[in-house]
């Protein structure tokens, strides 16, 4: 049956909500360019599609960083929604709607979800111990405690896991442990948490993570997690938190996962009171429209476990399919501030179309949850060559042909090999479709040029401008002109969910009203097409490299994730999903404690040069770095593996601390310790002095 004669679908998206503490950058944008095609696509088809997206408002980062800034969590998160908005609109992201979770829909919902789950018994109360701030006076989530980590001595570790030595254990394990709020040390205090009870739901979820809701990968490791029996899951918090109260308690907060997910709810929600759509439709228990959510892998317990079971538990609907895809790496690499390649979105569209970001990310994508690369010498050949090379090309040879010599008419009959080839291309548009469908973006991208090779033997083979010239030809030029025309309407209509404003240039020189995914069933004949005007142009290497410049420059002075967690989130086990609380702060670490001159003075700080420096292969973040301190070398082992390759550092000069007690490490004895900035990961920056300075020199 073809598709016109199927009942729309209804079909409600959505990708995961933003926080509102930190700009889009790159890796973002793989989730929302992804899902946005989807949209498109899926309206090209003439579905009933509904995309919905929201801020992320709620949680202890978003409080404190407003504090920091010294408003009200309100217009930081004002701010954000504005310019979140702005970055997607800019990339052609178009939603239905924009949300808050901090919106009166949000509160309703969270609040009806949770009464309705303490009401069928699905929430107990326990009483847990958890780090406090004795002069901040609130509770500090796992990663607001930092300290020295027990098992490799490493200094500055985050209380839930080592970035040095990938040890986990508890804040109360770290060695001198601090607040990263005030610097206070903190105590252990008691406190009241509520838990969703998530192993009533474990039958439940067994049977709907099996039953084709998600990709076989993510559902093995959710096997695998079901095995090792489901904990409660505590979704409160103490005061002071930003969020909404919990219903009939005192003092305490909905953690910001348990109403981030119910965003989708509310955004869908303010969209049907806007436009009279029906939202129990969609929501209500036993509902036949479509519902999906794209996410990042890092966060599908939430997705695939929590959020079924809420929703079932609250008697709504469960999600038809949640989405996983895997993170971007930008020349083979985590994203790096230091490289210039923790790109912002809005420094990249300071100096790039967005467009070819869309293609280049849909040539990558497939419906698994591998990582993407972002090859920048690749993105700039594929784009050179797909869009402008192969399609765009297509119709600047033949446009001005029509345009001159016909009137800009098309022919009104052609031959039937031309006939042939035309109906080659729409030939292709339900398999082409069925990918789409899947989320195999490469494959019909790979598909779509394969007819857009053919496309052009076709004009080479026919030569138009050879054509032009001679007497008596001009039924044969005026052929192969309009199939030429014809035969790149077809390709941009397969492409128009990812490269949308190109395609509605295309649209405007080709006189039509709208891409609709069957319309080129039917060619353009006796079709007046206007004047041919640049739809894309090439994409230089200059321009990429001012962006990577730009982006090293404008990130130099940070200090941590620009998006307030750390960029190498993975799927978490069963003991990180339990210490689950908050997300990195993004403020500076306060000033310690005061020490005086003598204090100081004990400290043998050096000029050390970097003479080799290799990578320890057993050890995730770790360098070895051997140091040129003028009398002697030292051996170092350094936490600066995912900031630095081994390479670069080779022949630089740092500064190291020359009288720390040597340290026996799994792989050798560390004898010193070299300064660096920054909270960690691909985020550290060693320290260098000016040239001229002299190894071995003290520094005072
Ligand atoms: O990981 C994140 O960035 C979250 N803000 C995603 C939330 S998705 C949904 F559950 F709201
Ligand atoms: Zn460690």
């Amino acid at each position: 049956m073809s598709e016109a004669q199927t009942a729309p679908r209804k079909i409600l998206i959505t990708s995961a909500l933003p926080y509102a503490n930190g700009p889009i950058h790159l890796g973002h944008l793989v989730e929302y360019i992804q899902t946005d095609i989807w949209s498109r696509f899926q309206k090209m088809r003439g579905h009933e599609c509904t995309y919905v997206c929201a801020d992320d408002a709620h949680g202890t980062p978003i409080m404190l960083r407003a504090q920091a800034e010294g408003i009200t969590p309100e217009a930081l998160i004002a701010k954000s929604s504005e310019e979140h908005q702005a970055d997607f609109a800019g990339f052609n992201v178009k939603f239905d709607h924009y949300h808050s979770t901090n919106s009166p829909e949000n509160k309703t919902f969270a609040e009806y979800i949770y009464n309705e789950l303490n009401a069928k018994g699905y929430i107990s109360r326990k009483t847990i111990t958890q780090a406090y701030d004795p002069e901040k006076e609130m509770f500090l989530p796992d990663r607001f405690v930092k300290g020295t980590c027990p098992k490799c001595n490493s200094e500055d570790q985050y209380g839930d896991n080592c970035e040095v030595c990938g040890a986990t254990y508890s804040p109360t394990d770290l060695i001198d442990p601090k607040s990263a709020v005030s610097g206070a040390t903190p105590i252990e205090k008691e406190t009241d948490h509520l838990f969703f009870e998530l192993g009533q739901f474990e039958d439940m979820l067994k049977e709907w993570t099996r039953a084709g809701h998600l990709q076989s990968q993510i559902a093995n490791k959710l096997d695998e997690w079901l095995e090792s029996g489901l904990r409660g899951w505590d979704i409160s918090r103490d005061a002071p938190y930003f969020g909404f109260e919990i219903p009939g308690e005192k003092d305490k907060f909905f953690y910001v996962w348990l109403d981030a997910p119910i965003g989708y709810m509310s955004s869908f929600k303010a969209y049907c009171d806007k436009t009279g759509l029906d939202f129990d439709e969609y929501w209500k228990s036993g509902s036949t429209t479509e519902l999906y959510h794209f996410i990042g892998k890092d966060i599908i317990n939430f997705h695939a476990l929590f959020w079924p079971a809420m929703l079932s538990g609250a008697g709504f609907r469960t999600p038809n399919a949640v989405f996983a895809h895997g993170f971007l790496t930008v020349d083979g690499q985590k994203m790096s501030k230091s490289r210039g390649t923790f790109i912002m979105a809005k420094t990249y569209l300071e100096h790039l179309n967005p467009e070819y970001l869309r293609y280049y990310y849909a040539a990558k994508l497939s419906g698994r949850i591998d990582d993407i690369d972002l090859n920048l010498e690749d993105f700039a050949q594929r784009v050179n060559s797909d869009l402008v090379g192969k399609v765009v090309n297509i119709a600047s040879r033949c446009a001005g042909f029509v345009v001159k010599k016909f009137d800009g008419k098309l022919a009104t009959s052609w031959s039937n090999d031309a006939n042939e080839l035309y109906q080659s291309f729409t030939a292709k548009s339900e398999e082409i479709a069925d990918l789409y469908e899947q989320r195999e973006y490469g494959h019909a991208m790979r598909e779509i040029m394969t007819l857009a090779d053919k496309a052009n033997e076709y004009i080479a083979e026919t030569a138009p401008w050879v054509l032009a010239k001679e007497e008596g030809k001009e039924t044969e030029l005026l052929e192969s002109v309009s199939v030429g025309i014809n035969l790149f309407r077809a390709l941009m209509s397969y492409l128009a969910p990812v490269i949308p404003e190109t395609a509605d240039k295309a649209r405007a020189f080709l006189n039509l009203e709208s891409w609709e995914w069957n319309a080129i069933q039917k060619p353009l004949m006796g079709h007046e097409i206007t004047k041919f005007k640049a739809l894309l142009t090439r994409l230089e290497m200059p321009q990429i490299e001012k962006m990577i410049e730009a982006s090293a420059e404008s990130l130099a002075n940070t200090s941590s994730a620009p998006d307030g967690k750390k960029d190498d989130k993975k799927p978490k086990s069963n003991k990180q999903q339990k210490q689950e609380t908050a997300q990195v702060s993004n403020e500076l670490e306060p000033i310690a404690e005061q020490i005086t001159i003598d204090d100081f003075v004990k400290i043998d700080l050096r000029i050390a040069k970097i003479v080799n420096a290799e990578a320890v292969p057993e050890a995730k973040k770790l360098l070895k770095l051997t140091l040129d301190i003028g009398l002697e070398q030292r051996q170092v082992f350094a936490g600066i593996k995912s900031a630095y390759e081994p390479e670069d550092l080779i022949g630089k000069l740092t500064v190291m601390v020359a009288n720390l007690a040597p340290r026996k490490m799994r792989f050798g004895l560390s004898e010193g310790m070299v300064l660096a900035a920054g909270p960690g990961g691909s985020d550290l920056y060693i320290l260098s002095p000016d040239e001229g300075a002299i190894p071995g020199q003290r520094v005072k």
